[in-house]
């Protein structure tokens, strides 16, 4: 059943801005935005409904560029704004009274205030019947995420709960399944006997960009390795879904989650890297140092760059590195999966003339399909050439949000996190919090604009 009114608790904040309201506008330009659903952002600031729209109309401006203004100006016009304490009944009675379906509250919030907001809504009369969207990262740590679901779980049913990874909603990632079960040619080839390794890369040129309030009390394993790279590990790893639905597909990924090997504290310091940029310039650009940031506290040893190797103890990939690595402030934007396979046995023509591995690459933004191959190239036709085979991908109808916020709005969870699949997740990196937070291993540094710590 469509949503009937869709609540942004935090609607005056960064991710409402940058993502929700340009990832409504697009729906509301592509047709999608369903013409009877109410809008109604509530936050703190003491603002009426023209207030908030110039802020709206201004967060546009700046986001979504690329939409017509009259489609922002649609857009706007059918915003609302009540201002109060997002974790007041009250306030949320206010809000979702005379709603013509049911309400999707989305907690674009800082993961502090989900829980209270969550209680909020029940004694409002705003569970079961109702959706909720909870962004990442779920909880700060595998306790917090198990209380968080035991609330939801008290309140809601898991259908109406939409743990949000935008990441699901990228065509690129969700392409894995189709490029990995639609096509014979790699589902034979894609398990240890015929991969070497896996990497997961997400590094961006980004640095902080005024996000120190979140971003310092989060850093990047819990940013971006706990929800974000696991997902995209769970994609690759994972055995053929029974369907595409809200079942088979979660399951399968969290059977993948399980098989995870947790690291043992001793582990952590061979298996984790942790490090946080210093000054420097990324084209062109001079970034200080994220410690003389201001919201930053040095004193919290925040990691604005992590790499974890994990293993997946299972008979289709066992001794299988899978790295993932992500980091802010790096020379260059580098966003892909990597499967690299093994070398291929007796080679006719003397192993050293090898130019490098099998690669597969799914780049992501821009979008495109990489293969890396040996062949006889020019010149002598027994000396082999690296030579490369490159597919651009369509561009993406629906940005990754709008995909998602559209899923919600008609209450299909396939592309959410179940709350089992938070927890495996959580008890993934967990040892590594922990052994890090007990500082077992060094917080390393590298200059913004470099290719991270050597
Ligand atoms: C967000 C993280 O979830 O994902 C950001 O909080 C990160 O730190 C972003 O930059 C990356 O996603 P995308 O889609 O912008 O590449």
């Amino acid at each position: 059943m469509n949503a009937g009114r869709l609540v942004i608790l935090g609607a005056t904040g960064d991710l409402t801005g940058r993502y929700l309201l340009p990832a409504l506008c697009e729906l509301l330009a592509g047709g999608c935005l369903p013409p009877d659903l109410d809008i109604i952002g509530v936050a703190r600031d003491r603002w009426d409904d023209q207030e908030f729209r110039s802020h709206a109309s201004a967060r546009l401006d700046r986001h979504a560029g690329g939409e017509s203004r009259s489609h922002r100006d649609a857009l706007v016009r059918r915003l609302r704004y009540v201002a109060g304490d997002v974790a007041d009944p009250a306030v949320l009675r206010t809000v979702a009274h005379g709603a013509a379906g049911p309400v999707v509250a989305y907690l674009a919030l800082p993961p502090a205030v989900f829980a209270p907001a969550i209680a909020g809504l029940a004694a409002a009369g705003l569970g079961s019947g109702n959706r909720v969207v909870v962004e990442k990262p779920f909880g700060q740590d595998l306790a917090s995420a198990r209380d968080l679901n035991a609330l939801l779980d008290r309140h809601f049913s898991e259908s109406d709960v939409f743990r949000m990874d935008h990441f699901l909603g990228k065509q690129t990632v969700q392409n894995i399944l189709g490029l990995r079960f639609a096509n014979r040619l790699f589902a034979p080839l894609w398990n240890a006997e015929h991969v070497e390794r896996v990497d997961i890369v997400w590094d961006e040129t980004v640095a902080l960009e005024g996000r120190a309030g979140y971003y310092d009390h989060t850093g990047a394993l819990r940013d971006m390795i706990q929800n974000h790279l696991l997902q995209l590990l769970c994609l690759v790893a994972m055995e053929r879904p029974g369907g595409l639905g809200e079942g088979p597909l979660r399951d399968a990924k969290v059977d993948v989650l399980r098989s995870v090997r947790r690291l043992q504290p001793q582990e952590v310091e061979r298996h984790a890297l942790r490090a946080r940029y210093t000054a420097g310039a990324v084209g062109g650009r001079q970034i200080p140092d994220y410690a003389a940031e201001p919201g930053v506290d040095p004193a919290r040893g925040t990691e604005t760059f992590a790499h974890a190797t994990l293993f997946v103890d299972n008979e289709r990939w066992a001794g299988v590195p899978f790295g993932l690595r992500t980091g802010k402030a790096l020379g260059r934007d580098c966003r892909e999966v990597r499967i690299e396979f093994r070398p291929v046995e007796r080679l006719p023509f003397g192993q050293a003339d090898h130019p490098g591995p099998n690669v597969l690459t799914l780049a992501m933004d821009p979008d495109r399909l990489v293969v890396d191959l040996a062949l006889n190239g020019a010149g002598d036709p027994f000396c082999l050439d690296p030579a490369r085979w490159q597919l651009e991908l369509a561009p993406q109808e629906l940005s990754a949000y709008a995909r998602l916020l559209l899923d919600v709005i008609d209450g299909d969870p396939a592309l959410s996190i179940r709350g089992d699949e938070a927890e495996e997740s959580w008890s993934i990196v967990e040892p590594i919090l922990s052994a890090w937070g007990d500082g077992a291993a060094p917080l390393r540094h590298y200059p913004a604009g470099s290719e991270g710590p050597s």
